[in-house]
């Protein structure tokens, strides 16, 4: 008898976060405070507008346009080029559940090889096995802010020679929190060779210094802008997502949209009129709150975990830290994962599941393990947050991050 499954998709494995998921559930159930530094989710209440316009519109029950509603791509076209100055029209965008499934379908239709960052994303290189795209790392350091050098990088593209690429770039990114600098440096080679980038822009509100740069200004032609409601309000659960494609890769988009009508025809209604509340409306109230919360938190982590023992980076967007244990023996990321974790309750996801090679002794930690909706509500107006709020409205960071320097010192 043939296989059932396909090979592309049965060489998936479950990735180390569930593993390390697993390990955490049944030690909670023994009794064992966890930590859940694990998991990327915002801790955030979605604003009351956006809510309140949910609901008001619960009763929409129609199939909207395939692309999504004119009305909202009026609204994110606007939005994108205000931020971003770029200029694109409401037939560049593209509404989807979550851009999670719009990446899956690019890579579906694009004709090419895959580059990725190391580190990156977890779900970019298991999308590219199922579309069957060859994926290329580049590795990075910590040096250069987690993010490729731009001779790495074209060191890399010369290898592949004359192939089409699709580039992957996120900034702030999922893992390591810091931003991009040499974006123009990166833009100028992408031109050279004419490269695709998927701008994976999901945390870019979330950017501590309130300056987001996206590569779509310095190389407008080729960049998708990727960016959604997952992040910045908290949304995740919506499902809701977008891409902006320049009309240069117009048959990209045209391949898109077919694939989008054959897979979830459109975004749930009642989603699609909410998500115009929340790209028209003004929320710089709670943004600056939020960021606020997130870059004091980041910084306690990162002041009290980076020692001898700690290397890590200092946060700049998003809400994840990447420290790596310099005098940690494993033999892989994952098995020293486990070991914090049954130690002290403290659930990192290890390097190895964002590219990285699985001896090197670095792990992702998400400092949103707090009630983000007490925190909002305790911190009101734009005070400096200090030590006693932080013990008040997010007691695990603070036990959890004394636990792991801890153990880092104990190694
Ligand atoms: C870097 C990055 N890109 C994309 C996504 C997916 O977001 P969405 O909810 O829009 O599918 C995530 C979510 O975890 C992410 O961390």
């Amino acid at each position: 008898m043939n296989k059932i499954i396909k090979d592309q998709v049965s060489s998936l494995k479950l990735s180390a976060t569930l593993a390390i998921n697993e390990e955490s559930n049944k030690l909670k159930k023994s009794g064992k405070k966890i930590y859940k530094f694990g998991f990327g989710q915002s801790p955030f209440p979605i604003p009351d507008s956006i809510v309140n316009a949910l609901k008001n519109n619960a009763s929409k029950n129609t199939y909207l346009p395939m692309q999504g509603l004119e009305e909202l791509r009026i609204t994110i076209a606007n939005y994108i080029n205000k931020k971003n100055n770029n200029h694109f029209i409401p037939e560049d965008i593209i509404i989807g559940p979550g851009t999670k499934e719009l990446m899956l379908l690019t890579q579906i239709a694009f004709n090419g090889e895959i580059l990725l960052p190391a580190p990156s994303w977890v779900s970019y290189q298991p999308q590219a096995l199922l579309a069957k795209n060859k994926v290329h790392w580049i590795q990075t350091s910590m040096d250069n802010n987690w993010f490729p050098s731009t001779e790495d990088l074209e060191n890399k593209i010369k290898k592949l020679k004359n192939k089409n690429i699709l580039l992957f770039l996120n900034s702030p990114n999922n893992p390591s929190g810091t931003i991009c600098k040499n974006l123009s440096e990166i833009a100028k080679i992408a031109k050279k060779y004419k490269l695709i980038i998927l701008s994976d822009e999901i945390y870019s509100e979330l950017t501590f210094n309130k300056e987001y740069k996206s590569i779509s200004k310095f190389y407008p032609e080729r960049t998708i802008v990727s960016n959604g409601l997952s992040k910045w309000c908290g949304a995740g659960g919506w499902r809701l997502g977008f891409f902006a494609i320049p009309k240069h890769l117009k048959e990209l988009k045209n391949s898109l949209k077919i694939l989008c009508s054959e897979s979830f025809s459109s975004v749930s209604a009642p989603i699609q009129y909410a998500a115009l509340e929340a790209y028209k409306g003004d929320h710089t109230k709670y943004l600056d709150k939020v960021r606020n919360i997130l870059e004091f938190i980041g910084n306690y982590v990162y002041e009290n975990l980076k020692s001898n023992a700690v290397n890590i980076k200092k946060p700049e967007g998003g809400f994840y830290l990447l420290p790596e244990f310099t005098n940690a023996k494993f033999s892989s990321s994952s098995e020293m994962c486990k070991d914090i974790l049954n130690k002290t309750g403290v659930a990192l996801l290890p390097g190895s599941d964002f590219g990285f090679s699985k001896k090197k002794m670095i792990a992702r930690l998400s400092y949103t393990d707090f009630d983000g909706a007490n925190f909002l509500k305790n911190t009101l107006g734009s005070k400096k947050l200090d030590y006693a709020d932080l013990k008040k409205n997010a007691p695990n960071i603070v036990n959890g991050v004394k636990a792991l320097k801890e153990w880092s010192k104990s190694l």
